[in-house]
């Protein structure tokens, strides 16, 4: 009987692509993909600590775990990932978790072949955890889940020590892939029908810096050199960080067709405290005057951003700076979190007097106001034409058909039989959602 495994991921694109990585590696061993949990030999869990509920999440499901591996002891069950990074985890994992067999990082996923043969001949847990930056391993198999599109790494790791976030503790420090490497892994996609590749980064306009010898580089070069020497149709990007967002790259954005009309830009608070409080580096005024030339120079471009409410110490005018920002700049959509402690960073030693009920409100009011604003950016599509990447049925709305335009907006549309995943098509937008946009396929165009 061939060997099946079934990953569980949690976290960002990050790790969503560590885990396509994952499967690449399995794959080279002979495993093959379990559609459900129960029929894996081996069962893996991704792991992501960014905020508390991913974590307890996590748990959760390997709680679940307990009485599937008591009947099949030969079962293997592994954690990876951002959240056995922290030593606090794997001690809980240790001591309250025994029927998990092995326990590896971020730093060595090019070893799960090794790790898996150690489990498979001491019979005994098996923890790999490397606290150093990870160096950068280079043609490990990856398995991906889309045939039309692509996340590719530029970089790894972070520099930037936001006070309230844990991933430069788990990812490590800033380290770029050669851009030869880079080009040549698009340029592979692109011959195996990939249209479209997302560009990872925690903080991809950092990318370059940490590049030594030979000429310079930057991330508005990697982006213009993608778009002349590669056939990709579409190119995106995460994350930006506003205070690396040069010129260089809004000029790029402008005048690179390929280089899709959308950016994410985290805005995190609008109040210019807090800002500083949270170790961000630049000030309300600063991101609002840069956005105001992001969209000068790209008329039509969908800005979208990442927001906390309730950092320590978050006072209600500070709340209502960040309303006030938010319903000015209008932007297309925003992911919305309230603050979570994360055990080492600076922001986890703050007072933070504001109490739950109150972040709870805020939180509230701030989607109930961006969720407005978002209706209004759809209906503005309403009676255009719009290019659609094809994703295939909707799982949404399973009797439609779904894909995504450049701005990022996902549109539905009725199924259409000479359409399949990849084609990229014209649609007239009919109605719009908080969320999505509706429309015909226009076949005459
Ligand atoms: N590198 C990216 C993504 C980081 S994690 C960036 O800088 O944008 C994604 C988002 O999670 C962050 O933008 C932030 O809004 C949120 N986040 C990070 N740490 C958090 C915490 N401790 N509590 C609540 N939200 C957090
Ligand atoms: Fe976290 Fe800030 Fe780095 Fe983003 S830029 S990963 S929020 S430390
Ligand atoms: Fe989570 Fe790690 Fe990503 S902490 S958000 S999976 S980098």
């Amino acid at each position: 009987m061939p060997q099946k495994y079934f990953i569980t991921t949690f976290g960002c694109q990050m790790n969503v692509h560590d885990s396509e990585t994952l499967a690449g590696l399995l794959t080279s061993l002979g495993y093959s993909p379990a559609s459900l949990i129960e029929e894996a030999d081996i069962i893996l869990f991704n792991t992501c600590c960014v905020r508390e509920n991913a974590e307890n999440r996590t748990y959760g499901n390997i709680g679940a775990l307990k009485a599937l591996k008591q009947a099949r002891p030969e079962l293997i069950i592994g954690m990876c990932g951002c959240m056995v990074q922290q030593p606090s985890e794997v001690a809980k994992i240790k001591q309250s978790y025994p029927y998990v067999d092995l326990v590896f990082g971020t730093h060595n996923l090019h070893q799960l072949p090794e790790l898996i043969h150690k489990v498979q001949t001491s019979g005994s847990r098996v923890i790999e955890v490397w606290d150093t930056d990870g160096a950068i391993y280079e043609d490990l198999p990856i398995r991906r889940a889309e045939t039309f599109r692509a996340w590719v790494t530029i970089m790894y790791g972070c520099n930037n020590f936001c006070a309230y976030c844990i991933v430069p503790y788990v990812r490590g420090r800033e380290r770029s892939r050669k851009p030869e490497q880079i080009l040549a892994e698009i340029q592979d996609l692109v011959r195996d029908g990939v249209k479209e590749i997302t560009l990872l980064g925690q903080n991809v306009n950092s990318y370059g810096k940490d590049l030594t010898g030979g000429e310079r580089w930057n991330f508005a070069r990697l982006l213009r050199e993608i778009a002349y020497q590669t056939d990709i149709q579409r190119i995106r990007f995460q994350t930006s960080h506003p205070k690396d967002l040069s010129d260089d790259l809004i000029e790029t954005l402008a005048t690179e067709a390929k280089v899709c009309r959308h950016l994410h830009l985290p805005l995190q608070s609008g109040s210019t405290r807090v800002l500083q409080l949270m170790n961000r580096r630049y000030t309300r005024e600063q991101y609002r005057q840069l956005a105001a030339e992001i969209k000068n120079r790209n008329p039509g471009i969908a800005l979208t951003t990442d927001i906390i409410v309730g950092f320590p110490g978050e006072l209600e005018g500070d709340f209502q700076d960040t309303l006030a920002l938010v319903s000015e700049i209008g932007y297309d959509g925003a992911f919305t979190f309230i603050y979570s402690p994360r055990l080492g960073t600076p922001a986890a030693k703050m007072a933070d007097p504001v109490s739950e009920a109150e972040k709870k409100r805020h939180l509230a009011e701030l989607m109930k106001i961006q969720n407005q604003i978002s209706l209004v950016k759809n209906q503005a599509f309403i009676g255009t034409v719009t290019e659609v990447l094809v994703e295939g049925v909707s799982e949404r709305n399973p009797g439609m058909w779904s894909g995504r335009n450049s701005q990022n907006k996902l549109v539905h549309f009725k199924p259409v039989s000479q359409l399949k995943p990849g084609n990229l098509i014209p649609v007239s937008i009919i109605s719009a959602t908080t969320f999505t946009l509706e429309g015909e396929f226009l076949s005459s165009v």
